[in-house]
């Protein structure tokens, strides 16, 4: 029997894993569960955001289904103390270099996004966002600069390699969608970014079928607003994958849709699933938080780590579904709660 990591985490996270897991159950897979602490829940019990139990299950487990970390009580402590440390932590130690956020637009929603009903129409793209490198795991600290300043710096860079491998996913998603690839950075400034650039072009010999553009990450930005529908697949770094897929969500028409898979290889590897959002301190214990995002995390688990394309289609038709009925979280302008969602989506799935 698959083994399913469950860490719920701070904040809304136990709220929206908890329907993602009801969700999971109800398909009656034959899957097994087992919950650990994570983030600031995992400090307050054991002083560590990323206990050694819980990296080890995260390991042994078949897929790891996480919901969010992160308390505004931390963060005065240490970095490494910190519940951001956990999830940076789980991501390093498993390997998941590939974080894939797909923003598609469910037909039901055209009218939740702030952007005009006919401009989000069609929106079927997917980030493919370089997870385990670049100024996040870089080199970093404080320090007094020449005049006796206090200065803090991060390092910034990728070797060609973790260039290739999250460029090859991101050519390789493409190959099966619709054969466009956006690479997104920063080469006019960035050293990191021209090698990047390099490198990706290097490989695109290698998929002749997929035109392959490049895109400055302002401009993405932008276009993103513009006209989000025309994008397919666009590849980018840790950084700049982590604000464009927050800007994105919008153009689905909340935060609370999105979902993600991390990635270790291309298929078939036990991954970690979950939703884009953090903590949200501020909805946190009311019931307001949408749990889609989460179920749709779970869709994707079904897919990438058990091969379960049907059962993953299943549970995407029946969000679909609910929505199309009329469900809707304070988000999107309803006023069901999160149990209350995951109800909508479970009665579809009966
Ligand atoms: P956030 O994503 O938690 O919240 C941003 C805004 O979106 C808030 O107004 C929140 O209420 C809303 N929101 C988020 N998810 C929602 C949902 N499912 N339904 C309805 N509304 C939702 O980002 P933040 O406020 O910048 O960060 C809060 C904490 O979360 C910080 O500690 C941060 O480090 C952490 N964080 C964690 C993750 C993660 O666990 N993957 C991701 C982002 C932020
Ligand atoms: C995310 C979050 C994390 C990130 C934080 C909490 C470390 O924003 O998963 O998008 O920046 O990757
Ligand atoms: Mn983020």
């Amino acid at each position: 029997m698959p083994l399913i990591a469950v860490l719920p985490g701070d904040g809304i996270g136990p709220e929206v894993t908890r329907e993602a897991r009801r969700v999971l159950e109800a398909l009656a897979l034959g899957l097994d569960f087992a919950e650990a602490p994570v983030g600031g829940a995992a400090y307050l019990v054991t002083g560590r955001p990323l206990p050694q139990e819980t990296l080890d299950l995260a390991k042994k487990a078949d897929a790891v289904l996480f919901g969010a970390i992160g308390d505004p009580r931390f963060e005065a402590l240490e970095r490494r103390l910190r519940p951001e440390a956990a999830l940076l932590g789980l991501r390093r130690e498993l390997q998941l270099f590939a974080n894939i956020r797909p923003a598609t637009l469910f037909p039901a929603l055209a009218d939740a996004s702030p952007l005009k009903p006919e401009r989000v129409a069609g929106l079927d793209l997917v980030i493919v966002r370089e997870l385990v490198g670049d100024v996040y795991f870089g080199e970093k600290g404080r320090r007094h600069d020449a005049e006796g300043l206090r200065q803090g710096f991060d390092i910034m860079s990728y070797n060609e390699a973790e260039v290739e491998r999250i460029a090859r996913v991101g050519f390789e998603m493409a190959k099966r969608r619709r054969k466009k690839l956006c690479s997104v950075d920063k080469a006019n400034v960035l050293e990191t970014s021209q090698l990047w650039r390099d490198v990706v072009n290097e490989l695109a010999t290698e998929y002749p079928e997929v035109q392959l553009t490049h895109m400055y990450v302002d401009n993405a930005a932008m276009q993103l607003v513009r006209a989000p529908a025309a994008f397919d697949v666009i590849v980018t770094g840790n950084l700049f994958g982590d604000i464009l897929s927050d800007q994105a969500s919008m153009c689905a028409g909340s935060i609370g849709m999105l979902p993600s898979a991390s990635l270790r290889a291309w298929s078939g590897d036990n991954g970690m699933y979950e939703p884009i959002h953090g903590s949200a301190p501020d909805i946190a214990g009311t019931g307001k938080a949408n749990p889609c995002a989460a179920i749709l995390s779970a869709a994707m688990l079904l897919r990438h780590s058990l091969g379960n394309e049907d059962a993953a289609q299943t549970v995407e038709a029946a969000v679909a579904a609910a929505l199309a009925a009329g469900a809707r979280t304070a988000d999107l302008g309803g006023s069901l709660s999160t149990t209350e969602m995951g109800d909508a989506v479970l009665r579809e799935l009966a």
